[in-house]
Formats: structure tokens, sequence, C-alpha cells
């Protein structure tokens, strides 16, 4: 989002490039020649040269730099072919619905496969002249001085201690309390803007409890205007970390993310007060090597409410989620399909506009697992499995952030109604009896060993 304003001159360039490809149709496509605005509107957002902590998690190249892009080219080409870059697990038929999407055109994914089959050539740097005020520029959002996209933020929160990463863990997902510092969140206010901003590259998501979803490549969370969420006094934010990198001697890593928060000021008005479901659903068991087991759950919607975003969520074997709707006249509409699902990506799908639900809908939501050995990431295809907390249980849920269409007209600073204190009060509650917390007090390391398995 935030690099997308800059990226548009980037588009004149690349109409540049095909004219090149046409006239030198036997010659192999170069880097500077044909690849580089192909990667600079598919892919620098995140594959840039210190990559800037945009939902703070950085690619491992720069696709911005000859030597890099043709070190990665194989690598480059699979990523392509199997659909996994850029990354992005709703539909093709959603395109144009939320924010932040990430779709490669197919003639761009073809001629950066023509690219790395003809040999990666390079091409001539004085080609990409024009270019390089052009490269710098569509990178060239400036970080503000404060360190955080969201300005100077009003809060800020981290762990009790560092957080060792050990070097055996590959793949290592705790959830950790962010404690809020004595004294800084006394009364309750309005988040209008958060931000994660991890410790490293290993880093891979962050779902948190108060700010949604951080995967590499995304922006802080910001609410419309007039919307947004309250955090009562003395919160307790969590985090559920997903760590993820080589394993093996001297690989590990100290962390120390952190979360920032910016809130609205006296007099902004509050019109819609966020609301959240999580909207999980147990009872079942996949059996053992089932490719294709099939879940289903109904919500009722009972008033009517603008829904802002879904974040579907299973574990690795999660195969495919739908979100669908059921109008009270019985029409349906598909809201989200995520045709292959990726455990490792937990994107939220956010609308670009708010999307008007009246109330006697229903939802349907369908989720499909693969538990054969022929998904790579099934940690057992042997075992018959249901709805748990570990990595290797799964879960069927649809998370929803919607609110209600009614305008509250809430003043802040001056009038706080009980029944959004109340019911903010008992989410906190609710967080803090289901939290499964890493516990960080102890000096001794040695739960990363079973931890980490
Ligand atoms: C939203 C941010 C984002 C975008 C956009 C993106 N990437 Fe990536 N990419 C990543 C991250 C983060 C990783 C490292 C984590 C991983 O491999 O899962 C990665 C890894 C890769 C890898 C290594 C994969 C492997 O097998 O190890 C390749 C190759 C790659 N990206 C190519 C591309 C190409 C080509 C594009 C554009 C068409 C692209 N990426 C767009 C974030 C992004």
């Amino acid at each position: 989002m935030l690099v997308r304003h800059a990226t548009r001159p980037v588009l004149f360039l690349a109409l540049t490039a095909c004219s090149t490809l046409l006239t030198a149709q036997d010659s192999a496509p170069t880097f500077y020649g044909d690849a580089l605005p192909v990667f600079q509107d598919n892919c620098a957002a995140c594959h840039q040269p210190e990559g800037p902590k945009v939902g703070g998690i950085t690619a491992p190249m720069s696709l911005l730099d000859y030597e890099q892009a043709k070190i990665w080219a194989p690598l480059i080409k699979n990523a392509l072919v199997t659909g996994y870059m850029p990354p992005w697990g709703a539909h093709e038929r959603h395109r144009g619905e939320f924010k932040g999407e990430r779709y490669i055109d197919d003639k761009d994914k073809a001629l950066l496969i023509a690219w790395v089959d003809g040999g990666a050539l390079e091409g001539n740097p004085d080609a990409a002249a024009d270019a390089a005020g052009i490269v710098s520029n569509s990178v060239g959002t400036q970080m503000p001085e404060s360190g955080w996209w969201i300005g100077e933020p009003d809060l800020v929160v981290g762990f009790e201690r560092p957080v060792r990463v050990a070097d055996e863990v590959e793949d290592w997902q705790p959830t950790i309390a962010m404690p809020v510092p004595e004294g800084a969140h006394t009364k309750p206010r309005w988040i209008s803007m958060a931000e994660l901003a991890p410790g490293g590259a290993w880093v891979h998501h962050i779902v948190s409890s108060h700010m949604g979803v951080g995967v590499p490549g995304r922006g802080p969370f910001t609410y419309p205007e007039g919307w947004g969420v309250l955090m009562p006094e003395d919160p307790f934010i969590t985090v559920n970390m997903h760590y993820h990198k080589d394993p093996g001697a001297g690989t590990g890593v100290v962390d120390n993310t952190q979360a920032g928060f910016v809130f609205y000021e006296d007099g902004d008005v509050i019109d819609h007060v966020v609301e959240t479901n999580l909207l999980p659903h147990s009872g079942w068991t996949i059996p053992p090597g089932d490719p294709n087991y099939e879940v289903n759950n109904t919500h009722e919607i009972t008033e009517d409410i603008f829904l802002l975003s879904m974040g579907p969520h299973m574990h690795y074997r999660g195969k495919a989620m739908r979100y669908e709707l059921e109008y009270p006249d019985g029409e349906r509409e598909t809201l989200l399909w995520v045709p292959d699902y990726d455990f490792n990506w937990q994107f939220l799908y956010e609308y670009e506009e708010p999307k008007f639900i009246p109330a006697g809908s229903t939802l349907h939501m369908s989720w499909w697992f693969d538990n054969s050995e022929r998904n790579r990431f099934n940690p057992d295809p042997q075992a018959a499995v249901e709805y748990g907390p570990a990595t290797t249980d799964e879960m069927a849920n649809a998370r929803i952030y919607y609110a209600p269409t009614t305008k509250r007209g809430i003043v802040v600073g001056r009038d706080l109604p009980a029944d959004v204190l109340e019911s903010a009060r008992a989410a906190e509650q609710e967080r803090r009896e289901r939290a499964d917390l890493l516990d960080l007090s102890e000096d001794d390391f040695s739960w990363l060993g079973e931890e980490a398995q």
C-alpha cells in the first residue's frame, strides 16, 4: 500500500520493455531490458535492498539487484510456476476486492520464466539508466524518523525479556505476552492504527490479539476514519509468533519484536465500533490419510453489519477454505475462496470498501483438509486429527472483523458508552483465560529444546 503510488512510473517502463521484446524477439530477455520492471511491479515491495519492515518482515533477497536475481533464478522460476510467489491466497475471481492483493499477470509471469530459461542474462545496465531514478522511486517510501510507519506511536509494547530462538529451531510458534509498561495505559483509548515491528527476517508471521495478522509485506493496521477498537485500561496484549529459519549451529537469534499503537484524539468521533469473531468450529475428526476432508459451519448475522475483513485459519493440513453468504432472500455469494491454503502465510483479506451484510443473512463456511502423505507439510498422515491448539492438531476458524451499521457518534474523551466498555473488558478477560503463554521469567532456556520439535 505504502509503495503503490510510487510504482506507477514503472508501468510506463514496462511498456517500453514490451516494445523492445517485439523488435528483438530472437534474443533472450534480459534483466535490465525486460525482467527488472516486472520484478519492480510484482516483487520489489518485499524483495528490495534492506527491505522496509513493511509488516515488519523481510524477504531473503533483493530482486532489483542483478547479481542476486541471477543466483536465485532457478528458485524464481519454481516459485512462479508453483504460484508460491507472489504470495496471496485469494482466488483470481476476487481481483480488485481486497487491500494489498498480489496477482501477477500471465504475460509478466511468462516473461520472467523466459528470462530464467534464457540463462538469466544481464543485458545493458545503461538500458535501465532511465529506470535508475524509477528504481529508487519505487522503494523510496521513507520510514519516518520514529522508526514506525504509523509515525510516533502513543504506546509501544514488547516482551518482558528478549526471546531466544535456539539453534535447532526451524519452525516454532509460541504465544507470548507483551506487558504494558507500568502507568503507560491507565484509561481506555480508541485504536486508530497499530503496527508490528518484528525483530528480524526470521519472524515469518505474527498473529496478535489487538491488531490482526502481520505477514511479510503487509503495512500497518489502519482502521477507516471513524472506525476503531477500544483498548481498555491495562490491556493484555499477546502475540502468537511464527519463527522460521534454517536450523543449525550458530543460527540462533534473539527476538525483540515490538508493537506500536496510535490512538484517536479527544474530540474525534467513533461511528463504528469494530468487533471481531473467531468463528471456530470443532467436533470433527479427520480420518488418517484422507486427502480431501470437508467440514462445514454456519453463522447467523442478526443485525445489519459492515464486514471489514476475513481471516481463514487452519494448520498444516489446511487445503482450501471458503466463506459464502446466503442473503435473506436465499441468494448466495462467495465472499472468499482460497483454493490453495498455505499455513505459512496467514493473510487477512480486507475489503477495499467495507461490505454491507443485511440482518437475516447466513454465513456458510467450509474448510478442506489434506491428511494424506501427498501433503508435504503433513506432520503425520497416520493420525486421526481433531481441533486443538498444537500445530500438529487442526483448526477450522473463520475470523471476521466487522461493525454494526448503526452509527454510534461516540466523541472520544467525552463519552464512553457502558456497553462498549463492558464488551472491551470482557474480551480482555477472555484473552487472559485462554492464553497459553510462553513463560519468559525463567533464566534457563531448556524449554526451547522441547518446544522446537
Ligand atoms: C509480500 C511480500 C513478497 C512479495 C510481493 C514477493 N515475495 Fe518472494 N518472498 C517473500 C518472503 C518473505 C520470502 C521468504 C520466506 C519464504 O520463502 O517463505 C520470499 C521468498 C521468495 C523466494 C525463495 C523461495 C524459496 O523456494 O526459497 C523466491 C524465489 C521469491 N520469493 C521470488 C519472488 C518473486 C519472483 C516475486 C514477484 C513475482 C516475489 N517473490 C514476490 C516475500 C515476498
